[in-house]
């Protein structure tokens, strides 16, 4: 089993990314989610295409270092820094959003009088409410992130740490990933900018320079089709929020799945095919290790399986319904369960499309399954290159303390 990723394809969205948000007289920097593939070569790729890394662990942002990512691209978000995280960020000039008031206490001891070597900004939570996905969906009413907006006195709150801080220059908002609308993700965008606006008049001065808008532009699963496209989630903001893009605030966006997840593909072998209850089921490589959440939770990240023979070619012959499930030793670990397929047999490959986001790259060490490769390819032919080569036995022994 490997992880395929079209890099041509991650360029491509990229250039949509910039090309969506670029408006003359604003100053847009995009970081890319790290969570979505913290992959070292594809951070460098990204950041070769000026997008720079969002990062939310110590591991994430050794990460954007080892790639290259200049700290002037690199922006810390988490809601549990700890007070060394907090000091490292300060002393390389990483920007860092601080979650709550007491994360802002912390910093208050850690910042020298009246300056700041790093932008520093807040994290809001607009409480505009969830979409689809329940465990993606961060602004609601009682979300672990940011300050709570609309409850009682939040927004007063806010206001003061600001002109009590005038180091704090950023605000920040992300309202959820995947399953959450274009709409709803504007509403929570038009919450931070409403109080950046709120914020500077009473400070009587652009205080908050920059609005950072987070990610979670969803993907489509069901087919090819790139949509929504940063391209329509960009005009969205400019016809609700015009003053967003007139020039007095600098934008930070920090995309994830969009720019990775359509340019991946899983492939994996079929080791046995079989029949149980009447069920034909193919047993293959790729399960909960490497599509975790498809196989916890089935109904909220449904994939597409193609059904290729052993040389790779789509294999046509009548539907029949199958389970496609991986190699975990749990009965829950199917990637498809009860799919119309053409009938998959020994040797069959199958190919998992869109999983270039949280999938490959972010691998669950059940039964202790090695991480696979993941290969890149570019250009005609194509070319390909490793990205990540397969972890090995000796690796995951000494790593599980042998
Ligand atoms: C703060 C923050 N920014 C950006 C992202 C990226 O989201 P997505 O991959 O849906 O674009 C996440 C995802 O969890 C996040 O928590």
């Amino acid at each position: 089993m490997v992880g395929l990723l079209d890099l041509d394809g991650v360029r491509a969205a990229a250039a949509d990314l910039r090309a969506a948000f670029a408006t003359p007289g604003v100053e847009v920097t995009h970081t890319f989610a790290v969570k979505a593939a913290s992959l070292v070569p594809v951070l460098r790729l990204l950041s070769e295409e000026g997008v720079g890394a969002e990062v939310a662990s110590p591991g994430e942002l050794a990460l954007a270092r080892a790639a290259g990512v200049p700290p002037g691209r690199i922006v810390l978000d988490s809601p549990a820094k700890t007070p060394d995280e907090l000091r490292e960020a300060l002393a390389l000039g990483i920007a860092l959003n601080a979650d709550n008031p007491q994360e802002l206490a912390r910093l208050d001891r850690l910042v020298p009088p009246g300056t700041a070597a790093a932008p520093l900004g807040l994290r809001v939570n607009p409480q505009v409410g969830a979409g689809s996905i329940g465990a993606m969906s961060t602004a609601t009413a009682t979300s672990k992130f940011g300050v709570a907006l609309r409850d009682e006195g939040a927004v007063d709150w806010v206001v003061r740490a600001y002109l009590d801080r005038p180091w704090l220059t950023r605000l920040h908002t992300h309202t959820g990933s995947q399953g959450v609308p274009l709409e709803l993700m504007a509403a929570g965008v038009r919450a931070a900018y409403e109080l950046a606006e709120r914020i500077n008049t009473a400070a009587g001065r652009r205080q908050v320079t920059t609005l950072d808008i987070g990610g979670g532009l969803p993907v489509n699963f069901a087919s090819d089709e790139v949509r929504p496209g940063f391209r329509a989630y960009a005009d969205a903001l400019r016809a609700a929020l015009p003053g967003l893009f007139d020039g007095r605030y600098a934008l930070v966006t920090e995309f994830g799945r969009s720019l990775v997840a359509k340019a991946g593909t899983i492939l994996a072998r079929v080791e046995y095919a079989k029949t149980a209850g009447g069920r034909a089921i193919a047993v293959t490589h790729a399960g909960a290790q490497v599509a975790t959440r498809t196989v916890f939770a089935p109904g909220a990240w449904p994939l597409r399986v193609l059904a290729l023979d052993p040389k790779g070619r789509p294999k046509d012959g009548e539907p029949v319904v199958q389970d496609v499930a991986g190699p975990c030793c749990f009965a829950g670990d199917l990637v498809a369960a009860a799919r119309e397929l053409p009938l998959l047999t020994e040797g069959d490959l199958v190919a998992l499309p869109d999983t270039g986001a949280y999938y490959f790259s972010t691998h669950f060490a059940y039964n202790s399954l090695p991480r696979p490769a993941v290969h890149g390819y570019s250009g005609p032919g194509p070319a390909f290159r490793t990205l990540r080569r397969a972890q090995t036995l000796e690796e995951l022994v000494r790593e599980s303390g042998g």
